[in-house]
């Protein structure tokens, strides 16, 4: 009786968290996802502490010592998403996956040293099972740790470039797969323990020889090994709920991944198999482009007022602003004095994917102005004044004029194509990827030099 009435919930917080995903997918459906993700994961709870606890002896006992961790994460999880700043995101998210991973290892010990009355081919698969779930499960832990602590400027973000680092990854592979045919012939804890050893050691170079500039994708791709590692869990504490929602996290991540990539233009086997991004990050042309022309907030202001379409691009520069507030400030000037103002979003702007769009929407810009890139990028032409706000690499022609580019073939904003192109930012220092941006030298293109926070809150003044 239990145990269905346990299925039936179940299944419904499987459908529920499917719900939260397609909610989480559009602006305007966001909050909901997020409603929609939190019931799931009470139900889910709910219904596993229940099972927990009609199957422990000591039922009080059992719940107790639930309640007790529960109230211990729940008070650290708490405390962390209320103090974490927006840029300090990415190591937050490393570092949850890591726990995902150092849980599966420990839940594939425990099915190995508590395994449950199998035998035969049930058996194998069982350890087949325990191998590959903390396989994942270490992979995932060490990686995870080694992006918190680069993303965080714990230790050094440059790639570590061992030699034959390739060969050592294969030879690490092809060791654990040889280890995996010793364990499910012998039952032995000692392949296994090695496993375990090459694994974190697997995971650490991984993500070690990876750039720290590039870990935002790495961290994506963690997410989806973390997804993975659940479902492994759930495989092996027979857990129907977990192997669905492990594999959700397992594909929305490696769909983010490769998403990500294409929006960089970058090969998803390439950091599947780790140490990319490793070239063209300090990549400097040595063509000259000319002389910059620079502007200042007054004539921007002038040039904004007497303009009757005004696209916004934003970029990692108004994160590091925080320049999201006046930003929305002067949307809402503008278009009160009958100005069209419409943002284009390019789809890796920033450092987190979506982090432009979040930041709009925490400044309340309304959801049906702000544009990907392949809506907009057809009426720029047509546009009168393009804002570039902290923007660099997302809006550089080089990415589609010059064949021999770091960023040749990323798909970009073409905001040169505009009648006026004002680009905000401090210097004329080149953006994340490294690399000049002749956008700056061109007849249509003004530079407005400051902070983008001050500089936007000057022009809403004189507004
Ligand atoms: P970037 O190319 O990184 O350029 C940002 C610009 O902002 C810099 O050139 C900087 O110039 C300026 N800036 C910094 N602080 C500023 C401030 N306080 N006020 C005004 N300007 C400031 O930005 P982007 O166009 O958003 O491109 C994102 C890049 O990150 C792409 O190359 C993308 O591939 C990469 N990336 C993105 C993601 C995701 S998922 N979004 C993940 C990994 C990598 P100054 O120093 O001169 O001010």
């Amino acid at each position: 009786m239990t145990l269905n009435l346990v299925q039936a919930a179940y299944i419904i917080a499987a459908v529920l968290f499917v719900l939260s995903l397609a909610g989480l997918s559009k602006h305007e459906t966001a909050r909901r996802g997020n409603v929609l993700g939190i019931i799931g994961m009470t139900v889910a709870l709910g219904a596993t502490i229940w099972l927990a606890a009609d199957r422990a002896s000591n039922p009080g006992l059992t719940l107790a010592l639930i309640a007790a961790a529960m109230a211990v994460g729940a008070s650290i999880g708490l405390w962390r998403a209320r103090v974490v700043e927006m840029t300090g995101m990415p190591q937050l998210i490393a570092l949850l996956h890591s726990f995902v991973g150092i849980a599966a290892v420990l839940i594939g010990y425990n099915a190995y040293l508590a395994p449950g009355p199998l035998t035969g081919s049930e058996e194998t698969i069982h350890l087949a099972e325990v191998f590959l779930g903390i396989f994942i499960g270490a992979v995932t832990f060490t990686g995870s740790v080694v992006a918190a602590l680069k993303l965080s400027g714990r230790i050094n973000a440059n790639p570590l470039m061992l030699p034959r680092r390739h060969l050592l990854n294969l030879i690490a592979l092809l060791a654990s797969a040889g280890l995996l045919v010793w364990f499910v012939v012998s039952h032995a804890l000692v392949p296994l323990l090695l496993m375990t050893v090459i694994a974190l050691a697997f995971g650490w170079h991984l993500v070690a020889s990876i750039g720290g500039g590039d870990m935002p994708i790495v961290v994506s791709m963690l997410n989806s090994y973390s997804g993975w590692a659940a479902a492994a869990a759930g495989f092996l504490l027979g857990n129907d709920l977990l192997i669905v929602t492990g594999a959700l996290v397992g594909s929305s991540g490696a769909i983010l991944s490769y998403l990500m990539c294409q929006g960089m233009n970058r090969s998803f086997i390439s950091v599947i198999a780790g140490g990319f991004g490793t070239e063209g990050a300090t990549f400097e042309g040595d063509q000259d482009y000319g002389e910059h022309r620079e502007t200042s907030a007054a004539e921007v202001a002038e040039l904004l007022r007497t303009a009757s379409s005004v696209v916004i691009t934003p970029g990692y520069g108004m994160a590091v602003a925080k320049a999201q507030y006046p930003v929305a400030d002067l949307t809402a000037r503008l278009r009160k004095q009958g100005v069209d103002v419409r943002f284009g979003i390019h789809p890796v702007a920033g450092r987190l994917p979506g982090h432009m769009n979040v930041l709009l929407a925490e400044a309340k810009v309304p959801y049906d102005i702000v544009l990907g890139m392949d809506e907009i990028n057809d009426d720029l032409p047509e546009t009168d004044v393009v804002l570039v706000i902290g923007a660099n690499d997302t809006v550089n022609p080089a990415a589609v004029d010059e064949p021999g580019s770091p960023i040749a073939g990323m798909p970009v904003l073409e905001v040169w194509k505009a009648r006026d192109v004002v680009v905000l930012k401090r210097s004329m220092a080149s953006g994340y990827a490294g690399v000049q941006n002749p956008l700056f030298f061109r007849d249509n293109t003004r530079m407005l030099f400051g902070d983008a926070k001050e500089v936007v809150e000057e022009v809403v003044k004189l507004l």
